[in-house]
């Protein structure tokens, strides 16, 4: 436990020198106009601000992010409580939703935004709603590893012929939200038999990137990534992804597992109405739009807007069927830690 509290203090500050070195006009509350809609966003910062700028455009709400990772934030607006600031949170994955949702802080999301959201899209308590939605893949270079000695299962990945075979991103929130996918599957004995041997095997990095990157280079056969870094990478001058190929596991198994990127308006939100503004905004067809046709390769999950041609269709994935409500964060860093993954 006490590993896990000083790993949260190094991103809280990676962010405060960020913020303080990049930020235009100050990032102190005092700079920060009193009307203006305070967006908790651990989502992609590229993403969000997008977001952000054709919404003011829209509706001349002035917006401030205040970025940060999934555990972060969320640790934060529970700590916070009533006191926030913050108007609303958005996140990369679900389990940070789920905290925020179990500590009674968000306002039911109103149901006009609701309604242009698919009910597989978001929690069935209403307390929040997806945004996006990542799938799981494995990234594999195929001059080290053939189709046919691809693991079936992410839980095979536990087995000691794995062992220095795989690369993962255990420090991130995005990996985490697979981790919490293991243990919905297979309960918590499953889940942390699985860790032990994630301990034993997996080559551990920094993220997501750097994962692909080695993979790319040959370090190891296959790693754990979300489909998105690929695309971008492939989409761009394919530089650290040109080596290697995605598999899907499919068949319902937890590597097949989609992540749905989660928004929400606090209960305590001083704007309420532009909160929910923004969030109807997000999942309405221009939000959507936004997200699937630039450069972000995640998948819109509402107002019925398509996903990028080169991205296999959501519903082709055959992932395992979660309610994003039930992904238990706090539990995957307990077992993560114990299991000397954090
Ligand atoms: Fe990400």
């Amino acid at each position: 436990m006490r590993q896990a509290l000083r790993r949260a203090v190094v991103p809280a500050l990676a962010v405060t020198l960020l913020l303080s070195g990049c930020a235009a006009g100050g990032s102190g509350d005092a700079a920060i106009d009193e009307d203006a809609l305070v967006v908790y966003n651990a989502q992609h910062e590229e993403l969000t601000q997008e977001w952000a700028d054709a919404f003011t455009e829209e509706t001349g709400i002035e917006v401030v992010l205040r970025n940060g990772d999934d555990s972060e934030l969320g640790n934060q607006l529970v700590q916070e409580g009533a006191a926030s600031k913050a108007d609303v949170f958005l996140t990369e994955n679900s389990p940070a939703m789920s905290l925020v949702e179990e500590s009674g802080l968000f306002a039911p999301v109103g149901e006009e935004t609701l309604e242009l959201v698919p009910e597989q899209y978001r929690p069935t308590s209403g307390a929040w709603t997806g945004i996006a939605a990542r799938s799981t893949v494995l990234v594999y270079n195929p001059e080290l590893i053939s189709e046919a000695e691809l693991p079936a299962s992410l839980m095979d990945l536990r087995n000691p012929e794995w062992k220095g075979r795989w690369g993962a991103a255990p420090a991130k929130a995005d990996f985490q939200a697979i981790v919490s996918a293991v243990l919905e599957t297979q309960g918590e004995d499953g889940a942390r038999a699985w860790l032990e041997g994630m301990a034993e095997n997996a080559v551990e990095y920094r993220n997501n990137i750097v994962t692909m990157k080695a993979v790319n280079a040959g370090e190891v056969p296959v790693g754990i990534i979300y489909h998105y870094y690929w695309y971008r990478d492939q989409d761009a001058a394919a530089e650290d992804s040109g080596n290697t190929k995605l598999h899907y596991f499919g068949d319902q198994d937890p590597g097949a597992f989609v992540s749905v990127s989660g928004g929400g308006v606090l209960k305590n939100a001083k704007h309420p109405d532009e909160a929910q503004q923004f969030l109807a905004f997000l999942a309405g067809e221009e939000g959507q739009r936004i997200l699937g046709e630039g450069y972000s390769f995640e998948y819109p999950v509402a107002s019925g807007v398509p996903a990028k041609a080169e991205l296999p269709p959501l519903d082709s994935l055959d992932a395992p069927v979660i309610d994003p409500s039930s992904l238990n964060g706090p539990k995957v860093i307990e077992l993560m830690t114990e299991a000397g993954l954090l």
